[in-house]
Order: structure tokens, then sequence, then C-alpha cells
């Protein structure tokens, strides 16, 4: 039996380290679809149309081909036939993403290819809204989240390490406007499935966490 692992959680959680690395240790596929959110987002910045103009967006995504395929070194995001992995892991195309996203022509197209992703291979996906609208029907469903203080720390130490200027109070205040976004816009907004389980992360290490949702993944007999 196939089973499917959703991680759903507001920005900077930890998701996509936490699901890549159970992906590792238990051999499934993992798709990191905030990676699809910001290849679109970078699409339709290239393309010249302001990201607050709905209808260009809800046209022009539509030329948007985006696929992913699984190498060595794990998901690579193609946008039109060019690998664009080293392009959209900034803080700014995360934001150009939050607000695109929003376009329910946006989401229609990448929810279909989440859904097409999922549907051959067992897998753990992390996003949103996966619990909720990709795979209401996931085996396993997980809200990941943490206090924004936490979670704004562990961006900023990230920003540093990579040798980037950062500021802890600015980078704290993009997290709480993403949160807002992500969370009352009209169309899947991020929220907690009826039937996920709830795990904060604030006090713990990720393998605390890795080992917690591998638990709950075993008892609802994956792996
Ligand atoms: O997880 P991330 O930071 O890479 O996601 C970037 C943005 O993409 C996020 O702020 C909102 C959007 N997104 C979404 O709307 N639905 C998803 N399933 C994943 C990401």
């Amino acid at each position: 039996m196939s089973y499917s692992i959703a991680i759903d959680g507001p920005a900077g959680a930890g998701k996509s380290t936490i699901a890549k690395e159970i992906s590792n240790r238990m051999g499934c596929h993992y798709v990191d679809t905030g990676a699809m959110y910001r290849a679109m987002a970078l699409f339709i910045v290239k393309s010249g149309v302001s990201m607050h103009d709905s209808k260009a967006i809800s046209e022009k995504c539509q030329e948007a081909d985006i696929t992913v395929t699984y190498e060595e070194e794990g998901q690579i995001v193609w946008l039109n036939g060019e690998n664009v992995n080293g392009q959209i892991r900034t803080q700014q195309v995360g934001e150009m993403a939050s607000v695109t996203s929003v376009n329910p022509d946006v989401r229609k197209k990448l929810v279909e290819l989440q859904q097409k992703l999922a549907s051959t291979t067992d897998i753990i996906m992390d996003g949103r809204d996966i619990g909720t609208c990709v795979l209401p029907n996931a085996t396993v469903k997980i809200y990941l989240t943490a206090s924004v203080e936490v979670r704004a720390k562990r961006r900023y130490d990230e920003l540093i390490a990579k040798g980037e200027n950062a500021d802890l109070g600015k980078v704290a205040e993009e997290i709480r406007i993403r949160d807002e976004r992500d969370m009352n816009r009209d169309i899947s907004p991020l929220k907690q499935a009826d039937d996920a389980v709830l795990v904060d992360t604030s006090d713990m290490n990720v393998e605390e966490v890795i080992n917690t949702i591998m638990d709950i993944a075993k008892k609802n007999g994956c792996f």
C-alpha cells in the first residue's frame, strides 16, 4: 500500500529540512511545493507582469511549464526547460511567491501538478494547503509550527551562515507579514486540517521533530 505524508505550516517552521531528511531515511519522494510557487513567481516577474495584476497573472501563468525531477541532490525544479533551483531560494522570491500564490489560476495549475506527482509513488509533500486541498486523503497530516520569534531566529541564522546581511527584527516582521497573507487569502489559506496532528517545534531540535513525525507515520502504517 502506498502512502502520502502531508506537512503544512508557516514560513520558517522547518518543513523542508524535516521532510527532506525523512525522505532520505525512508526512500520516498519529497515534493517541496513552495519551490513550485517560487518558480512560478520568478516566471511572472521575469515576464514583466505586475505581481498585483491578477488578470495578467492568470493569463501569463498558463505559459509557465513547471516540472520537477529527482536527481541525486534531490528535487530539481524546471521552468520552461531551465533548472531554476539556484534562483528560487532567496527571501525576495519567497515574498513574491506568497503574493502570486493568491491567484486562483496559479493555484489550480500547481495543485494539478502536485496531485499528479503524488498519484504514482510514496510521497512526503510540504506546503501550506497539502492536507486541506492537494492531498485531502493523505495517510498522515502534520501541521508544523513554531513561534514567530523562533522561526525568525532560525531564518536569521541561516542568512548569516550564508554570509548575507540580516536584521533579526526585520526578518521577524517579514515572517509576520507572510503568515498574515498566507493565512488570510481567499483560496486554500494556510490552516491546520481538522485531522492533522499539530507539532510545535519551538522547543524541539531537528532530530526530535524527525522522530516525532516518523513515529506518527509508523503508527499510521507508513514505512
Ligand atoms: O514554503 P515556501 O517559503 O517555499 O513558500 C513560498 C510561498 O509559496 C509561501 O509564502 C506561500 C506559497 N505556497 C502556497 O501558497 N502553497 C503551498 N503549498 C506552498 C507555498
